[in-house]
């Protein structure tokens, strides 16, 4: 089962490891599934739970018979999950201790005052900063590093974890809850025969691993029982999309996209996901007899999946009968579709690698310079265009969601038909994006979810209204005791 011998295209930039043999072998399935640790607050009162969290070097057990360091809040990878009620606050400490400066970034939800995991917001080994959350709506968030030109090699290193808020709606619906609500943090790992994990991003281009981890654990094997679950499913890779596809051509029915459910469920036989991108998928496990195998398929991507590796992602094994009392309902939460005809203004935003740079418009990073500013309230429509060749570039806006109205001229993935932060824009493609920006006033960042990318700057910043704290002097972060 574990030599699946699925070819997958070479990629356009036939890309190499560094004169590595490649990562020691794992056998896929071999290892169990897991999930991350859930964290528990250090106190609550009656509208806010506090939590801490230590950034710092871990040793974490990801290869049979070898130790790898990874750079972790609390010290392990992926990080902890924070679990929040919709409209109770968190306020979350994050202490550096991990020897380089970071930036907490809460992918998916603004922080308050505006500080948002600002990339040159930067907290330093010694310090802290404490980062409130609203929690206004119930979506699958994560949190992770976005400190300036280093986020790249934070994030694969370790610093990235799962924020999921929830609601009465969401909850009341009968949908698999519990323990049949799983996370599933999907990564590429480059290791050195010792064990070290090895961040090389191929001179500025991308950093691809040839091992697919799934919560930090190399081609797991879930055991399930024959019925429904909930997969809330994270891209957590720093260039590496996926396309997802059960191994039994079986139905990916698909209820949720980056910023929470859809209207209905999208039923679909495969699904592309790129970095940053969440997507929560149901998969029925009820038809299949125990004793039945499922491999989460891989399918590839031509200018991406480039690794010599086994197109698969993990395997669930069907190990019990249990009786089923989850229920897939045609109607989720109503999206309310932004009308085109609602917006002030089109804005062009031209993703390009030019002289070495990844640049937006021609533009590299630069923390003086608004490359937008809509005013509080208004609806505009931001036209993606990608004309690079051989690229493809998730775009990601902080702070606010949004809907894809097309993509080249056609409607959107059925199961992209959702509120959205990152915004796939592949090879040639031209995809117009429509939001509401605010409520808060003050300065946003958008880049591209290609984290090598980002560094090297395709990043830029859109200013909302007119001041607004500022991101980096409002609440600097604080030396330790
Ligand atoms: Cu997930 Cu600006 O980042
Ligand atoms: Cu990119």
């Amino acid at each position: 089962l574990a030599g699946g011998s699925l070819l997958l295209p070479i990629g356009l930039q036939g890309r190499s490891f560094a004169g590595d043999a490649g990562s020691p072998r794992v056998t896929p399935f071999s290892l169990p599934f897991r999930v991350p640790p859930v964290l528990n607050p250090v106190r609550s009162d009656s509208t806010t739970d506090y939590y801490q969290i230590t950034m710092r070097k871990g040793q974490a057990g990801i290869l049979p018979g070898k130790s790898t360091q990874v750079w972790g809040y609390n010290g392990i990878s992926p990080g902890p999950t924070i679990k929040q009620r919709k409209d109770r606050q968190s306020v979350v400490r994050f202490i550096n201790d991990v020897g380089t400066e970071t930036s907490v970034h809460l992918h998916g939800m603004a922080s308050l005052p505006q500080y948002d995991g600002y990339a040159e917001d930067l907290t330093y080994p010694g310090q802290y900063k404490d980062y409130i959350y609203p929690n206004n709506r119930a979506a699958t968030l994560w949190y992770h590093d976005h400190a300036v030109h280093e986020t790249a090699r934070n994030v694969y290193m370790g610093l990235a974890g799962l924020y999921i808020v929830q609601d009465d709606v969401e909850l009341g619906l009968p949908l698999p809850k519990g323990d049949y609500d799983v996370p599933l943090i999907i990564q590429d790992k480059q290791f050195g025969s010792d064990g070290r994990l090895i961040f090389d991003d191929q001179g500025e281009d991308s950093q691809m691993g040839d091992i697919i981890v799934v919560n930090g654990v190399p081609w797991p094997r879930m055991e399930v029982a024959n019925r429904k679950y909930r997969f809330r499913i994270l891209n957590g890779s720093i260039s590496r999309s996926y396309k997802l596809a059960l191994s039994t051509g079986d139905d990916l029915v698909v209820i949720g996209t980056d910023a929470g459910l859809m209207s209905a469920p999208a039923r679909v036989k495969n699904m592309r996901l790129g970095m940053a991108e969440r997507y929560e998928v149901i998969i029925d496990f009820s038809k299949y007899p125990v004793g039945t195998k499922i491999v989460l398929q891989n399918l590839g991507l031509p200018n991406n999946d480039d690794y010599d590796g086994t197109g698969q992602i993990m395997r669930f094994d069907v190990v019990r009968r249990e009786t089923d009392d989850s229920s897939i309902p045609s109607t989720l939460r109503y999206v309310q579709p932004i009308s085109a005809s609602s917006a002030v203004r089109t804005r062009e935003f031209r993703y390009e690698r030019t002289n070495g740079l990844w640049v937006i418009n021609g533009k590299t990073w630069d923390r003086n310079r608004d490359d937008a500013n809509p005013q509080v309230g208004d609806v505009e429509i931001w036209r993606l265009y990608n004309n690079s060749g051989g690229w493809f570039h998730p775009i990601h806006l902080h702070l606010i969601d949004a809907q894809i109205l097309d993509r080249n001229g056609k409607p959107p993935f059925a199961y992209e038909k959702g509120w959205k932060d990152v915004f796939y824009v592949g090879e040639n493609e031209s995809v117009r994006v429509i939001g509401k920006f605010g409520p808060h006033t003050g300065k946003y960042m958008t880049h591209c979810h290609n984290s090598v990318h980002e560094d090297h700057d395709m990043m830029g910043q859109f200013q909302v209204g007119q001041g607004g704290a500022d991101p980096i002097t409002t609440a600097p972060a604080k030396n330790l005791p």
